[in-house]
């Protein structure tokens, strides 16, 4: 079978949805609405437009005194057949990519050093916006380089939120960014999460039986991780994601798509015949999930890709891709603040990228291999894991099928000091004494030489710091994250002593 993308027409008469693009302004928070451009860089811009203009109004150093020439990056060879396992064992060959201030390259020093556009610089972008047509095929849509998705997120979050407002998150999150929202006002609405993620239905009965005379704004903002949801590792269906976007449209929430472990999925059914015809981006793109951007026809979804994940986190560059409207937006509050992300890093990107580094369809190769590294190592994870701890009969979990993250059940009832009471003496609050236990459970499993992430640091809170009060989420907080991105030495060790602290805490 031949693979023809579809067409964004095709793509929404799927989904049986008209086009028509939603007035977002009332979207923004009273900051971006009062915030102007900024007048320098709304110069910088025009003077980008002719070339050979003579710039004598920004204060810019000079090229000729930027201390470096070339930059030389060495990188694996794409052309091997598995570059990452090649990598890994160093028998691969390697390839050096290089940027030059005053020789042909994909993108000049001259230009990666100087200032910049808060969206980052043009050839970036369109080699991000070229693998976003290819992989997402989104309707109308602009890239904006971020400096990793926490920059970009937290910039979303000023963008949209207003003192007072409150927005939607799965029930346990990221709570890194959940936190960084609290001080701007910002009031989280947690949705129950079951094993195949977020519940739709819980998301309507939150916005239909939402009282604005009783809890002020209804939520216009829905922030969820849809792959390997950090920190339940769950990745959701096609199915759930329609349910969500029509709910999103129905309601008028835009939906922050934060989705860093997009391109780890396991199990997939790449096919070689389309890798040997069309390449690797078009193999990929057929087994990925739908993202809500590709679905996204009325400009509502803003969504945040990261190279954290599948390059190396220090190098702090992701991509938001977005509606014209709120990617300005976007790109005024960058130009106001970071200004745009460092040219060091666009310009080894532009490079890798480009003609002389791997190309987009070398680095979807790239992606490719590392997929199935890491899907080898989530089931050496889930192996020792059946062996040393579910066995015990103590604890369980789901495959995961992307990312990198295990949510690891504790089965706490087995434990002969569990206890459940008929009411709580606060409301909403714990009728059992699962967190007092997990607590315990986890100073052993430190004294044992092991960290396993509490699902306590993920559950929602409000400004206080405690959890929200008709959650009942200290009673479902009987879960670990673990990762299998480790050694597999890593992953013998932890599980191991993991099983054997189980069975000491329980008391076997
Ligand atoms: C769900 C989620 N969002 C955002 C981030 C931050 O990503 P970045 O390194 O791109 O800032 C992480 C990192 O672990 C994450 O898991």
């Amino acid at each position: 079978m031949v693979y023809i993308p579809p067409s964004h027409t095709d793509r929404a008469a799927e989904v049986g949805l008209k086009r028509r693009q939603p007035d977002l302004s009332r979207h923004l928070s009273a900051e971006a609405r009062a915030r102007l451009p900024n007048p320098i860089k709304s110069i910088w811009k025009a003077a980008q437009v002719k070339p050979g203009t003579i710039n004598m109004g920004n204060g810019d150093p000079h090229h000729t005194l930027y201390p470096v020439s070339e930059m030389n990056f060495i990188v694996p060879s794409i052309d091997e057949h598995d570059p990452v396992q090649a990598w890994r064992e160093g028998t691969g060959e390697q390839q050096i990519i290089a940027s030059y201030k005053d020789e042909p390259c994909a993108l000049s020093l001259r230009t990666a050093m100087a200032y910049g556009a808060g969206s980052g610089l043009q050839h970036v972008r369109e080699a991000l916006a070229n693998l976003n047509d290819r992989i997402h095929a989104p309707p109308k849509h602009t890239v904006s380089l971020s400096l990793g998705n926490a920059d970009a997120l937290t910039k979303c979050f000023r963008l949209l939120g207003d003192p007072g407002d409150s927005f939607l998150c799965e029930e346990f999150t990221f709570s890194a960014m959940t936190n960084a929202a609290l001080p701007l006002g910002i009031d989280w609405v947690p949705i129950r999460m079951d094993k195949d993620g977020l519940v739709p239905s819980d998301m309507e009965r939150i916005l239909s039986n939402w009282n604005e005379a009783v809890q002020g704004k209804r939520p216009h903002v829905l922030y969820t991780i849809p792959c390997s949801q950090n920190p339940t590792g769950s990745t959701l269906s096609l199915e759930r994601r329609r349910q969500i976007y029509q709910i999103a449209r129905d309601w008028d929430v835009i939906i922050l798509e934060d989705d860093p472990y997009f391109f780890l999925q396991y199990d997939l059914d790449v096919r070689p015949s389309t890798i040997e015809q069309y390449g690797f981006t078009r193999a990929m793109a057929e087994v990925l999930p739908r993202s809500f951007l590709s679905m996204d026809y009325d400009g509502r979804v803003m969504r945040l890709d990261s190279f954290s994940k599948i390059l190396a986190p220090g190098m702090r560059l992701g991509w938001v891709t977005s509606n014209d409207f709120l990617a300005e937006k976007l790109d005024m509050l960058t130009d106001s603040s970071s200004q745009h992300p460092h040219g060091l890093g666009q310009a080894f990107i532009a490079e890798l990228l480009g003609n002389q580094g791997w190309g987009v369809d070398g680095f979807m190769k790239w992606v490719n291999s590392l997929c199935r590294e890491y899907e080898r190592r989530r089931n050496l994870f889930m192996e020792v894991f059946r062996r040393e701890v579910s066995s015990t009969g103590l604890a369980s979990a789901e495959v995961p099928q992307s990312g990198m993250f295990v949510w690891i059940k504790v089965n706490l009832d087995r434990h002969t000091r569990y206890r459940v009471m008929e009411t709580s003496t606060v409301p909403g609050g714990p009728i059992s004494n699962t967190a007092e236990l997990m607590d315990e459970l986890f100073r052993k499993l430190l004294d044992c030489g092991l960290v396993m992430m509490p699902a306590s640091t993920f559950a929602i809170v409000d400004r206080t710091g405690r959890a929200t009060n008709d959650s009942h989420i200290a009673d479902r907080v009987n879960y670990f994250r673990a990762t299998f991105v480790g050694t597999d030495e890593t992953i013998e060790n932890g599980l191991t002593i993991f099983g054997r602290g189980l069975e000491e805490f329980f008391c076997y």
